[in-house]
């Protein structure tokens, strides 16, 4: 038999020629090919299962991740429209005790303003209107009287070593109107209606309220309302013709929710009233 040249066979790498004596040869040839083939196809095998699982896991794992995420995003909404539901409920306890007053516009500082006794514009142009000097917030309006009585206040406690600031003084029905409507696009209609003053029904409209923060910091913005600066104002506010508009505990009767930083002016005398007898303007009115 004459011998026949092979094409090149690739052995672990190394490229080797054959040459056949003879078909015997050719089959232990071919048995060494299987058998050198053999172990690679397994580690091919292996290889590419440990790639798939590898695969499997990780997209397991990050649908798993994503999945779990969704999920708190559902709680979290869940959570939130519940929350929102309680304080509409509870809010609407809050309105059903509120009554209609015979209010003496005579006396404008001792003028009740709530959802049932809304204050119309023609009735605020009585109101002069001053600016707020000295305070971190600039163009702050305020009622004249209820600003001078401010800055008497703000001197007793400066004394004191505590500092007071006005975030939000007078508001036009415009102001209400814009922030009604930013809380119902943030948190709902329902949640609005029940929690921000609409035009006319806020205290806000006239300047005879404002929003303050004290503190014993000279450039602090912020209120510790367990704090003996707060303690103390809260006890000589109304020396000024102050009083705490929204306390707590009065909820239902005010119909708002406590606001410990709603400060309004009703004059020396219904002020000391109030404050001796523990009572709100709806409760005065009563
Ligand atoms: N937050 C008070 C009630 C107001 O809007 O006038
Ligand atoms: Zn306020």
């Amino acid at each position: 038999m004459s011998k026949n040249k092979t094409k090149f066979y690739d052995f672990n790498e190394c490229k080797t020629e054959f040459l056949f004596e003879s078909d015997a040869e050719k089959a232990v040839l071919k048995e060494a090919l299987r058998r050198e083939q053999k172990p690679k196809i397994r580690k091919k095998i292996i290889f590419n299962t440990i790639l798939i699982s590898f695969f499997v896991v990780g997209m397991s794992l990050v649908l798993n991740n994503y999945e779990t995420n969704e999920l708190k995003n559902i709680q979290a909404s869940i959570q939130k429209i519940n929350n929102n539901k309680v304080l509409t409920e509870k809010m609407n306890n809050y309105s059903e005790n509120l009554k209609t007053v015979n209010n003496n516009y005579d006396d404008k500082y001792s003028v009740i303003i709530n959802k049932a006794n809304p204050i119309n514009e023609e009735f605020i142009k009585n109101y002069k209107l001053v600016t707020v000097e000295n305070n971190v917030y600039s163009g702050i309006l305020l009622e004249e009287e209820t600003y001078n009585n401010y800055l008497k206040l703000k001197e007793n406690l400066l004394q004191r070593g505590y500092y007071i600031n006005i975030n939000s003084g007078y508001r036009t029905f415009n102001e209400s109107k814009n922030i009604y409507n930013s809380y119902a696009i943030e948190k709902g209609e329902s949640y609005a209606e029940k929690y921000v003053a609409k035009p006319g029904t806020s205290e806000h409209n006239t300047g005879l309220a404002f929003d303050f923060t004290i503190s014993n910091k000279k450039n602090s913005y912020k209120t510790n309302y367990d704090s003996d600066e707060y303690f103390y104002l809260e006890n000589i506010a109304y020396l000024y013709g102050f009083i705490i508009r929204y306390p707590k505990g009065k909820e239902k009767i005010t119909g708002y929710s406590y606001e410990p930083w709603h400060l309004r002016y009703v004059g020396k005398e219904l002020a000391k009233y109030l404050k001796k007898n523990n009572l709100t303007l709806e409760e005065y009115y009563e």
